[in-house]
């Protein structure tokens, strides 16, 4: 098996970080493990030592100054629940709730873990629409918690009907004599109502005609069919691999855009490290990921690509070395970001009132990726039939350029690649007929360097979309948004002469999105500078960890109209050394929209 010719970061097992007195532990763990590693001490039955706090750093929910109903929609231990159903809960409005309008909607997961864990990752779906993809934090003997927070406002129209519905969560998690942290898990839904003036406010701009940017009034799921549509993400095993649903939608939709829901694991958990497959076999490697390092998530209509995703590269919480995540944790592990592709000017084709194929697929994937996807549509309620036509859709099919240089196990791959997609198309409602431009324009550099047991990884992705919609009585109404993906790896493998090795990691991540809400407008309404650097050293013996230190870094920096905040902090050795956190605006950023809301929403004449 292991060849240590390598970076073992590069072999697919999970690697084992065990205190020295339990090494017994089986390296040759199953392909089952959703995720890479694991640092742990057997669990302690001290119950004085107060659980160590982990967390993501990312901005406070802006909620309004009113007091929410809140709902704890499932309480649960998940113990050994690998390859079982998700756990499910029923889930209504809560009664008591005296209020129907509601500015925000908040889901909070709150859980604790003792012992020793690996990493894994949930989903929670509502009626089978998913609400939140996400990794459990490694335990320690002494206990951790950890508390995610995510605006689920979007959902509204599932959170507000009156129906019952099958709420779930799916993680996967296995405890035996080694592995025996259970995840304590409590869900509660919090539903904050408007400020009065907010409210009138949105009236004014209903009775304006306009819900552009207000949330869908419909929402179908795209996840994997079960009896109860309980939800579940497809799975796709390679690139072949085409998941097809076929979906209806009502007669009178006005506007479409589709919610992606992604992750990647086992072969392909660190896909932008993975190999060529002629270095791999040119030097007879066996064991090792290939198929190159990119990938990206396609998604076609009835055959044709309307979309793609190119991922942002979450490290999971057991990720290339697992103290970098201890207490802070990667940028999107505990809330992995979604993908929203504009569908509004492919309606005049769905709108003929008869089933449609919606399609998945990953371009070189290798076992296995967790996609499904939410369709957010707006229904006119002032008429029972819209129509529409696509007027032009123009895709450039994926570009590729590559260099592939190497001689024995030194090389350097570079992988540089292009995609477009346009369309435009009119849909006609009671609100006139409104002409929508969609474009996506995207660019993936991969520079690989591999030196014996040395690689150094240099990955950006920029992924440009904007919307530009001409609606009638109004100024031709736009958003775009620029974001930009950074992913740097320096790794080696040094072999200390002694039967023991040192495996040296130092990574960067960057998550960077500007957004504006006029596509020739100078300054953004909202940007976003999220910069994590880790360093880590893990002592190895015998392909067991036996100790390890590692240090991280973040500065996150968001401006957007009059909210802001900033936070700079570094943590070594589950230890925060610095902690700045900032929520002034400077005047660079000033607010482009007076009342904070988006500018999406056409302006009162
Ligand atoms: C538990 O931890 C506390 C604080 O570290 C220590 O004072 C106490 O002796 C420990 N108790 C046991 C039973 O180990
Ligand atoms: C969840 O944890 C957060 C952070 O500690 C806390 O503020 C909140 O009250 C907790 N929620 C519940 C329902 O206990
Ligand atoms: C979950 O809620 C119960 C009941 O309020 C509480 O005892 C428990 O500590 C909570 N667990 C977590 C992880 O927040
Ligand atoms: C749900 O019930 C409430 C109270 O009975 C009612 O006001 C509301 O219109 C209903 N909502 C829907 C979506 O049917
Ligand atoms: C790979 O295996 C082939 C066939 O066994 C052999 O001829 C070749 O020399 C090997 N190459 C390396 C780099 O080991
Ligand atoms: C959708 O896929 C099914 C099964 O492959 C096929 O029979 C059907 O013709 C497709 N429909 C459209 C509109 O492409
Ligand atoms: C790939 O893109 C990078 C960054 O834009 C550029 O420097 C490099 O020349 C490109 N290489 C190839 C082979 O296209
Ligand atoms: C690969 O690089 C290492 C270290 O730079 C060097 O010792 C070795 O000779 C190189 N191998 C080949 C085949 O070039
Ligand atoms: C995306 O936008 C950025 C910033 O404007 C630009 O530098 C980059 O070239 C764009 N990329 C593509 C693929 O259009
Ligand atoms: C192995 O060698 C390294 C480097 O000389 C040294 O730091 C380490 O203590 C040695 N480990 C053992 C177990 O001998
Ligand atoms: C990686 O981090 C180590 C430890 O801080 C540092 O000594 C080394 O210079 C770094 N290497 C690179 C290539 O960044
Ligand atoms: C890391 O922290 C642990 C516990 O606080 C301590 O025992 C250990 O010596 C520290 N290691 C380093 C390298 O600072």
């Amino acid at each position: 098996m292991a060849s240590s010719s390598l970076n073992p970061l590069l072999y697919l097992f999970p690697l084992l970080f065990l205190d020295p007195f339990f090494s017994q532990a089986n390296l040759h763990t199953s392909k089952i493990f959703l995720s890479s590693s694991l640092f742990s001490q057997p669990s302690s039955t001290n119950e004085t030592i107060p659980p160590t706090l982990f967390f993501e750093v990312t901005k406070p929910i802006q909620v309004p100054h009113t007091n929410p109903c809140s709902l704890t929609v499932l309480q649960h231990d998940f113990g050994f629940t690998y390859g079982k159903p998700p756990v499910l809960a029923d889930y209504n409005f809560p009664s008591g709730c005296p209020h129907r309008e509601f500015s925000k909607i908040v889901l909070e997961w709150n859980a604790t873990c003792k012992g020793r864990q690996f990493d894994r990752i949930f989903g929670v779906w509502l009626s089978g629409v998913e609400l939140l993809r996400s990794c459990t934090a490694e335990p320690t003997a002494t206990g951790i918690f950890w508390s995610v927070k995510k605006d689920i406002t979007r959902y509204s129209s599932l959170l507000l009907s009156n129906k019952t519905q099958t709420f779930a969560v799916y993680l996967g998690n296995l405890v035996d004599k080694t592995y025996t942290g259970v995840y304590h898990v409590n869900v509660t839904l919090y539903f904050y109502p408007a400020v009065e003036k907010l409210d009138l406010f949105k009236e004014k701009m209903r009775n304006l005609g306009s819900k552009i940017e207000s949330k869908a009034d419909l929402i179908i799921p795209f996840s994997r069919n079960l009896p109860l549509n309980d939800g579940l993400w497809y799975e796709i095993q390679n690139a072949n691999d085409v998941k097809v649903k076929e979906f209806e939608i009502p007669q009178n939709v006005y506007r479409a855009v589709l919610e992606v829901y992604v992750s990647f694991h086992e072969n392909d958990e660190f896909w932008y490290g993975n190999l060529p497959n002629e270095f791999i076999a040119a030097n007879n490697l066996t064991g090792y990921a290939g198929n190159g390092a990119f990938r990206e998530v396609v998604v076609g209509l009835d055959g044709d690509v309307i979309g793609a995703v190119w991922p942002f590269t979450v490290v999971f919480t057991g990720g290339i070395n697992p103290l970098l995540w201890r207490p802070i944790s990667a940028i999107g592990s505990f809330d992995l970001p979604t993908y929203d592709i504009e569908i509004t000017p492919f309606l005049g084709n769905l709108l003929d009132g008869k089933p449609h194929n919606l399609s998945f697929s990953v371009t070189n994937a290798l076992n296995v990726w967790y996609i499904d996807a939410n369709l957010h549509l707006w229904l006119d309620s002032k008429s029972a039939k819209t129509k529409g036509k696509l007027l032009q859709y123009d895709t450039v099919p994926l570009g590729v350029s590559s260099v592939l240089d190497f001689k024995g196990l030194n090389g350097t791959f570079v992988t540089n690649t292009t995609r477009f997609v346009s369309s435009t198309g009119w849909v006609k409602s009671s609100y006139g007929t409104v002409t929508t431009k969609a474009i996506q324009d995207l660019s993936y550099s991969n520079t690989m360097v591999m030196n014996g047991n040395l690689q150094i990884i240099n990955q950006i992705i920029h992924f440009n979309d904007s919307v530009n919609a001409n609606i009638p009585a109004f100024n031709a109404l736009s958003k775009k948004s620029l974001k930009r993906f950074l992913f740097h790896l320096y790794s080696d493998y040094i072999d200390q002469g002694n039967g023991t090795s040192l495996s040296v990691a130092n990574v960067t991540l960057g998550f960077d999105e500007k957004k504006f809400n006029e596509a020739d407008a100078g300054s953004p309404s909202s940007s976003l500078r999220n910069l994590q650097k880790g360093k880590g050293v893990m002592v190895v013996k015998n392909n067991l960890v036996v100790s390890g230190v590692a240090s991280t870094q973040q500065s996150y920096s968001y401006h957007g109209g009059r909210f802001c905040y900033s936070r700079d902090i570094s943590s070594s050795n589950y230890t925060i050394l610095s902690d700045e956190v900032g929520s002034t605006c400077n005047k660079r950023s000033k607010p482009r929209s007076g009342y904070g809301l988006s500018r999406w929403l056409p302006v009162p004449a």
